[in-house]
């Protein structure tokens, strides 16, 4: 496909689009010509559908927010206020003209020298990337395996960056055994998160539990889910919400488990090193979860559907 270099205005700069399988990809830029590869990257991703006449941004300002947390935490100065990022990211997906698909962004430090130290970058940068997907989604029940790979220390592992090798090789073993995603347990053998997406048991006592943040990534997605599931508690379906330690033992005996993010939304996890999770099938909380979180996709609040003008 043409690579067409477009300025559309507050500093971004299309590169045009380019394809890759399935997907189509627009690019946006602040920077024209970065001379070198982008150092010490902070990585963001985030869902946005379209609906009707009207297209949103599913959950940007929570990511956004996570995003600026990891910034600080990595050290680096965004090149824009928070508002001109917003604005940045939905003219990105406005100039896509995609109605469907995902948008990724990041910030490096900058072109610079190659050196450890970001001192030779001179400007940090901003990148976005709108991906069109064109797959119909699939929530088939899943096999998950527990990752042999130590998880990131929790000061790594709590924010949001570009350092996914432990996590590219934890879903690669997964890939190796059959399974679509591996489990981390933490330094003290509490299971953790899968390599980019929460966790969640729905207990036999029918309490949905979910491990603590303090060693895992916050997801924005979970988190959205913990305060949707209140519906199910009013309704009888559940009969609590708990965030708390979780052992191997509990996760493996528990009525349902399931994976939770931006990417697979709310996915049932039927078998876990081999073992049945509860009935060896798709769970009805988790069912009644995702179908909670598409509603929230397609009418939800204001505070996480940010319009898109097209
Ligand atoms: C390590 C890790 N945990 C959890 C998540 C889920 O977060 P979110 O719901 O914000 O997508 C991600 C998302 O990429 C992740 O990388």
């Amino acid at each position: 496909m043409p690579h067409q270099i477009q300025h559309m205005g507050s500093g971004i700069f299309s590169l045009g689009l380019s394809k890759c399988g399935q997907n189509r990809h627009f690019i946006s830029r602040t920077h024209i010509k970065p001379r070198l590869l982008p150092r010490r990257i902070r990585e963001f991703h985030m869902k946005f559908l379209f609906f009707l006449a009207q297209r949103y941004l599913y959950e940007l300002d929570q990511h956004l927010d996570r995003f600026l947390k990891s910034a600080t935490m990595a050290k680096i100065k965004p090149p824009f206020e928070r508002e001109t990022i917003r604005k940045i990211l939905i003219q990105t997906v406005s100039a896509s003209k995609c109605r469907k698909g995902s948008l990724r962004y990041w910030l490096s430090a900058g072109p610079g020298d190659f050196q450890l130290s970001p001192s030779g970058c001179h400007q940090s940068a901003l990148y976005a990337i709108v991906i069109q997907n064109q797959s119909p989604p699939d929530y088939s029940g899943i096999k998950v395996v527990t990752s042999s790979l130590p998880i990131k220390p929790p000061q790594f592992a709590v924010m949001k960056s570009v350092n996914y090798l432990p996590n590219a090789l934890s879903k690669m073993e997964a890939e190796e055994k059959g399974a679509y995603a591996s489990i981390w347990l933490d330094f003290d053998g509490f299971v953790a998160e899968g390599p980019n997406m929460n966790v969640a048991f729905v207990t036999k006592e029918k309490e949905l539990l979910t491990p603590e943040f303090d060693k895992i990534l916050s997801g924005c997605t979970v988190k959205r889910v913990l305060a949707l599931a209140e519906s199910l508690v009013v309704n009888g379906m559940l009969t609590g919400i708990r965030v708390d330690k979780v052992t191997i033992e509990e996760g493996k005996a528990a009525e349902e488990m399931m994976l939770i993010g931006s990417g697979v939304l709310v996915r049932s996890v039927v078998e876990w090193d081999e073992q049945q999770i509860g009935d060896g099938k798709e769970g009805p909380v988790a069912q009644a979860l995702r179908n909670l979180i598409l509603d929230d996709m397609k009418s939800g609040p204001a505070s996480v559907r940010v319009p898109v003008p097209y």
